[in-house]
């Protein structure tokens, strides 16, 4: 696979302080989450805000380590001297995105927006867990090259986050209301997660 030194280093800072600024951010600037959890009016299910915490505290904690594990597989230039490393970290990115999922689905019924984000967030679980999974399938089977585009089409799900909060703040800014912001950017987010994938692989066809 072809790389571009520039954009790649880029790339990968901007990873490096987006897991720094999420991790600040939500456990110790905000632990209370306060203003999102403001937003959450008319919900048909019930929230108890301290369990609700808690999971999101694991929720972040393990977004970050899922986003740091897949970094560090995806530049770790000499991959036959630390194949070892690679498996194991490879692994523990799985279990990430696993509990990643899992707190998602207990964060899910009472998502910002009710039922239309609910349903969202809940497909792109699944969608996320499964493409893992045949990431991992494909590598078991020496089948490399599979592998390492269906963990690129993973690792993009890690910016789902920080999709949903740039396409929602900017909306937002421009008028629109927080509940309908926060919709239209998860269904923003969803598209960039699944395209951008292809549009790397295009990209990187032609390089
Ligand atoms: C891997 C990087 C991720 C990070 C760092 C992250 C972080 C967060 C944070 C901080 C929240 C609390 C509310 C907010 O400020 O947005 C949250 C909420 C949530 N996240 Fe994630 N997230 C990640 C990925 C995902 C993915 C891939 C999914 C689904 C497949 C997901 C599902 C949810 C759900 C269901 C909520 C609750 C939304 C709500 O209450 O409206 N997250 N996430």
């Amino acid at each position: 696979m072809v790389r571009h030194p520039s954009y790649y280093k880029l790339f990968v800072y901007l990873c490096v302080i987006y897991i720094l600024y999420a991790l600040v951010i939500n456990l110790v600037v905000h632990p209370g989450a306060a203003t999102f959890l403001s937003h959450k009016t008319d919900l048909s299910h019930e929230l108890k805000p301290q369990i609700w915490l808690k999971v999101m505290y694991v929720h972040v904690a393990f977004g970050c380590l899922a986003m740091a594990s897949g970094l560090v597989n995806f530049v770790s230039r000499n991959y036959e001297k630390h194949r070892k490393f690679h498996r194991v970290n490879g692994y523990f990115y799985t279990a990430s995105v696993f509990l990643v999922v899992l707190s998602s689905g207990y964060m899910a019924p009472c998502a910002t927006g009710g039922r239309v984000s609910s349903v969202g967030l809940n497909v792109l679980s699944m969608i996320w867990m499964a493409v893992t999974v045949i990431a991992i399938v494909h590598v078991r089977k020496k089948r490399i090259v599979q592998h390492r585009r269906w963990m690129v089409r993973s690792y993009a799900f890690c910016f789902t986050n920080l999709l949903i909060h740039l396409f929602s703040s900017v909306l937002h800014q421009s008028g629109v209301d927080y509940v309908n912001s926060y919709i239209i950017g998860l269904y923003g987010a969803i598209a960039v997660v699944l395209a951008a994938p292809a549009v790397i692989f295009r990209v990187q066809g032609k390089l």
